[in-house]
């Protein structure tokens, strides 16, 4: 079994060129997006805590099965720990047997700014310019990177209650290209912005955009809020919007519609990219994707890495695990285990 370390997808990404590896990410989440109905799917397995969330989030097709193990909790960062880490496992559907453990902290951060990027490609006018950003945590730059290859960028604009996280984000995004415009407010944040970010970390319920801080036909994707009683977004902006989410099931109990029914929802994901459903329609519309984080997008990411781990030139970057050999006899797993030097063959 193949193993994916921190530093070895690190290094990978540094062997392929950051820009590449971002349009390979974005190029297989799509494709799995299109081929929707080939998947078994489910809403994830959340077991909630008054600090914070702790989630299992499975995905299957017909060859391979994933989950993931993430969790989600606000408070970390005051202690020096993440707010959002993760690992995930991927198996041959056909044995069953696992055949790569994998991080998933930066993976999650990378697969969540593709979902971004492809509502964006759907619902953002593709004359976006100035892009804005509330949050400015452990997910922005990834956010902001992921955006740039699908929308001409040129200004982005940002803010944070914390100074320091803005200071950061101003170091990481130096060399973006982008025209920075750090800000005091969310209000200035929004003026002039042609899509919206919201990328906050807080337990409670949240209405972070007034509607008429936006100029029409405004993009809006909200990441952030992702669990009940975890949104961003207040009734208002909601009800004014066009809305799309990853997956119905699971958005109606997590997400910013989780006090709303079904009807609300304009479309899923994967009918806009399928061409199923229309995304903007208009110059005008006010657009939102609903976006908590859905197995697909773990399942379409873990498998690309486990293609690259399949490659002469990148296998280098994944360490082996040594798992169970071929047995003589599969049945005598016993007589497997007292084998070794020093066991005790007593039952
Ligand atoms: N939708 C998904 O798939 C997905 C994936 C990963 C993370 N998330 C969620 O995204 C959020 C951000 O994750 P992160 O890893 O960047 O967390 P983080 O803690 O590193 O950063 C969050 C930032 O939000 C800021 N913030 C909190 N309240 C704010 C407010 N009212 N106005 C402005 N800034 C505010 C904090 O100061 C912090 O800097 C979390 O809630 C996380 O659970 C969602």
């Amino acid at each position: 079994m193949k193993l994916l370390s921190v530093d070895g997808l690190r290094n990978l990404v540094a062997s392929l060129g950051q820009t590449a590896f971002y349009g390979a990410v974005l190029e297989t989440l799509e494709w799995d997006f299109v081929r929707w109905g080939e998947f078994t799917k489910t809403p994830r397995l959340a077991t909630h805590y008054p600090f914070g969330v702790i989630e299992l989030m499975p995905c299957a097709d017909r060859q391979f099965y994933t989950f993931k193990y993430v969790n989600g909790h606000p408070q970390n960062t005051q202690r020096g720990k993440l707010c959002v880490v993760a690992l995930g496992v991927l198996a041959a559907v056909e044995s069953g047997y696992p055949l790569l453990i994998s991080e998933m902290t930066l993976l999650t951060a990378i697969r969540t700014a593709a979902v971004t990027a492809l509502a964006a490609q759907s619902l953002a006018r593709p004359d976006s310019r100035h892009l804005a950003i509330i949050g400015t945590g452990a997910q922005a730059e990834f956010q902001v990177g992921m955006v740039q290859q699908v929308l001409e960028l040129e200004s982005l604009s940002y803010f944070d209650i914390d100074a320091k996280a803005m200071d950061k984000f101003a170091g990481n995004m130096a060399a973006s290209g982008l025209q920075l415009k750090p800000c005091h407010s969310i209000e200035e944040t929004l003026k002039d912005a042609d899509m919206v970010i919201t990328a906050t970390a807080a337990k409670r319920v949240n209405d972070l955009i007034q509607l008429d801080w936006l100029k029409p036909g405004v993009h809006i994707h909200a990441m952030g809020g992702d669990c009940p009683g975890k949104t961003e977004l207040g009734q208002a902006l909601l009800t004014a919007s066009k809305i799309v989410v990853e997956y119905r099931e699971q958005s109606l109990v997590e997400g910013e519609v989780q006090n709303l029914d079904d009807s609300a929802v304009h479309a899923e994901l994967w009918q806009l990219l399928a061409g199923q459903l229309p995304g903007r329609e208009s110059d005008t519309e006010l657009t939102l994707c609903d976006a908590v984080g859905f197995a697909l997008e773990d399942f379409s990411i873990i498998k690309l890495m486990y293609d690259y781990s399949g490659q002469e030139c990148y296998r280098q970057y994944f360490d082996e695990i040594a798992m169970l050999p071929t047995m003589v006899d599969p049945k005598d797993l016993y007589g497997f285990f007292t084998s070794a030097p020093g066991v005790s063959s007593q039952p």
